[in-house]
């Protein structure tokens, strides 16, 4: 019993020089989705952390095997959905973007529940999602149309 607690004390410790990456990448603030106010504090508040590259790292975020995990939904949350370089996807991705945020907020799927537990105020509100869902709306009409314009 002894032995197997120092084992796991160990491999903590060993654990922890795993390294981690936890960049906040720079990117051009030109890049970055224009909203007006309530909708960027939305964003800012419950999505940013996963989905731009201006993630905060809690301390937790710097003891593994928790910090893999954040880093992962990090890392994850970015390649699907980064909100710092929006404006270098097609008109086609970020009408697709816009829809699937919408699905996945009706869904209850974003933020990711976990990310809820340490970050009660990152919960999305009903009158959240209905601002979220007409913002997307009009968003996407716009990029329809910018298509059309175009052909
Ligand atoms: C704790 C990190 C985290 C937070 C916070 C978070 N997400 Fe995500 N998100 C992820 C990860 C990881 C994925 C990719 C895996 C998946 O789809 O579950 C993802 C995927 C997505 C996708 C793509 C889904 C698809 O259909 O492929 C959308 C859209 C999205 N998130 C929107 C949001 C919105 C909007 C918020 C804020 C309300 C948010 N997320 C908050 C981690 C996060």
């Amino acid at each position: 019993m002894k032995r197997a607690l120092l084992g796991l004390f160990v491999l903590l410790i060993v654990i922890q020089f795993v390294p981690v990456d936890r960049a906040n990448p720079d990117s051009d603030p030109a890049l970055a989705l224009r909203a007006d106010g309530p909708v960027r504090d939305i964003f800012q508040r419950s999505c940013f952390d996963c989905h731009s590259n201006k993630s905060s790292w809690p301390w937790y975020s710097y003891v593994a095997p928790v910090s893999w995990l954040v880093a992962d939904h990090v890392h994850e949350g970015r390649k699907e959905l980064n909100f710092s370089v929006w404006n270098t996807y097609s008109p086609k991705r970020q009408s697709k973007k816009l829809k699937e945020i919408v699905e996945e907020l009706e869904e209850g799927e974003m933020p990711l529940p976990p990310y809820l537990i340490t970050h009660p105020d990152a919960a999305m509100s009903e009158s959240d999602i209905q601002l979220i869902r007409m913002w997307a709306a009009q968003t996407d009409t716009m990029y329809v149309e910018t298509e059309k314009t175009k052909e």
